[in-house]
């Protein structure tokens, strides 16, 4: 399952010497094996947001901050955007191949029989207000998939996870789609199954039943590309909340709705919307990017400059890189200025010659470009970090399987260094 190799390394404490295994990843991160650091020495780690400490092994997904790769099962990013579609990239993530052309075929024809929602399901969107958030609604309704489908909930039935994982790629776009209609008081527009995924996808929030909705292949494989750029990113926030919520044996439905919620953050996947509301924003008040500069750096300042800097990269995010060529690319092919883009283009100028973020190794994320692709699409801001969820279905899934299938795995359960009150007296209410 993991091809690592074991190793040992020697801590120097007070008292004695203190030796732990240490395993060594297939690209040569070395981990440091705690797992006995309570039991046999009384002591546990302090890591606030985890930022040091591996919670698995993994075979999923490879990001190298330093030198700026990313990779899916082995596959560099940037071949999979240029080469693949994004169904093709999900059975990859979710199965660790890529598929051969019957295995894609008869997968995409598995997607397509499972794009309808069950028609009771309909009338949830009726119960959430006209200005509902979109991700409340995409997060409440996966959790509610799961009660038409508690057939499937076994996380150790094999065949259960298959037909769970099936139906939320089929059915997440139907449910992104039916809360934007909802949100705009349209018609829902019922899936196509002779559309590709994306295609079918834009149909249902663009179309409407009283005309024919014309497809621009353009904007379908921008969407696809997006989608894929966005579809594992080892273990992000919204990722280890999916396997913390798994190692319960919880459902994948409500595995998946729980790291939805963690990705709705502005810190993580909501960081695309707050992208184009801070260059919108810089654009109002005159386009004087070293001003927002300034107050980035100010520490009394809570202005961050959102889609820069990143917990793992400190280069460029490959995402990122791809994304400002598209953005330029899709941009110019559908006939659209966005003086966004321009903004963009120098505050990135700016802050990549500045030393603060020169020093902070703070370089512009997945979510810098993807909101003005997103926006030159056609989509509507609010929905930005639905699009995010979309994408990162197939990651979530696949590492949700992963971590149930690690005979490894033990129940989530950190630990915590106690700050509180030593042992108190209970005053009666007349003492206090
Ligand atoms: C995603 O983890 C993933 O893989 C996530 C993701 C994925 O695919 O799943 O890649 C997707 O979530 C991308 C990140 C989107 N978020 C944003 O763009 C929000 C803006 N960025 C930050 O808030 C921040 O950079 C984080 C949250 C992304 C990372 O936070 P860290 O690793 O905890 O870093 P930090 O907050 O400790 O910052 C280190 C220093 C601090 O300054 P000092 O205390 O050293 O003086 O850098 C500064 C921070 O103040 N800093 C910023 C900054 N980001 C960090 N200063 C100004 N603007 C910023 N954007």
């Amino acid at each position: 399952m993991f091809n690592t190799s074991e190793g040992e390394i020697t801590l120097i404490n007070e008292e004695t010497d203190v030796s732990f295994p240490t395993v060594t990843g297939t690209e040569g991160d070395i981990g440091i094996d705690i797992s006995k650091l309570r039991t046999e020495h009384h002591r546990i780690t302090l890591d606030y947001g985890f930022a040091n400490t591996a919670g698995c092994r993994s075979s999923i997904t490879y990001v190298n901050g330093d030198t700026g790769e990313l990779r899916y099962r082995g596959y560099g990013i940037e071949d999979l955007a240029a080469k693949a579609t994004f169904p093709e990239v999900a059975y990859l993530l979710i199965n660790g191949e890529l598929p051969t052309k019957v295995e894609l075929e008869d997968y995409e024809a598995e997607l397509r029989r499972h794009t309808l929602l069950n028609e009771e399901m309909k009338r949830m969107f009726d119960a959430f207000p006209r200005g509902a958030h979109p991700m409340g609604i995409l997060s409440a309704a996966t959790a509610a998939m799961s009660t038409f489908y508690e057939r499937y909930h076994n996380p150790r039935d094999e065949a259960s996870v298959k037909e769970s994982t099936i139906r939320l790629m089929a059915k997440l776009p139907t449910v992104a789609a039916f809360a934007y209609k909802k949100s705009i008081g349209q018609p829902y527009m019922y899936p196509r199954n002779e559309l590709d995924y994306s295609s079918n996808f834009l149909q249902m929030m663009f179309g409407l039943p009283v005309e024919p909705y014309e497809i621009d292949p353009v904007v379908a494989r921008a969407l696809d590309v997006l989608l894929i750029l966005h579809a594992d990113h080892e273990q992000n926030c919204s990722t280890a909340t999916v396997r913390l919520v798994g190692s319960s044996e919880a459902n994948l439905f409500a595995s998946v709705a729980g790291g939805m919620n963690a990705l709705w953050g502005p810190l993580h996947g909501g960081a695309n919307s707050a992208v184009i509301a801070m260059l919108t924003h810089i654009d109002e008040d005159g386009g004087d990017v070293d001003k927002y500069i300034g107050k980035a750096k100010d520490k009394d300042d809570p202005f961050r400059l959102m889609g820069f800097g990143h917990r793992v990269y400190k280069n460029f995010d490959p995402r990122a890189t791809i994304l400002k060529d598209y953005a330029a690319d899709v941009l110019d092919r559908l006939g659209v200025h966005d003086p966004l883009l321009d903004i963009a283009l120098k505050l990135e100028e700016h802050a990549l010659t500045d030393d603060y973020f020169v020093e902070r190794k703070l370089y512009p994320n997945v979510d810098f470009y993807s909101g003005m692709i997103f926006r030159s699409l056609g989509f509507p801001v609010r929905m930005f970090t639905v699009l995010f969820a979309i994408g990162r279905l197939p990651g979530w899934m696949a590492q949700w399987k992963e971590m149930i299938e690690d005979p490894d795995t033990r129940i989530g359960r950190p630990r915590q260094v106690y700050a509180g009150y030593t042992e108190r007296v209970f005053p009666s209410v007349d003492e206090r």
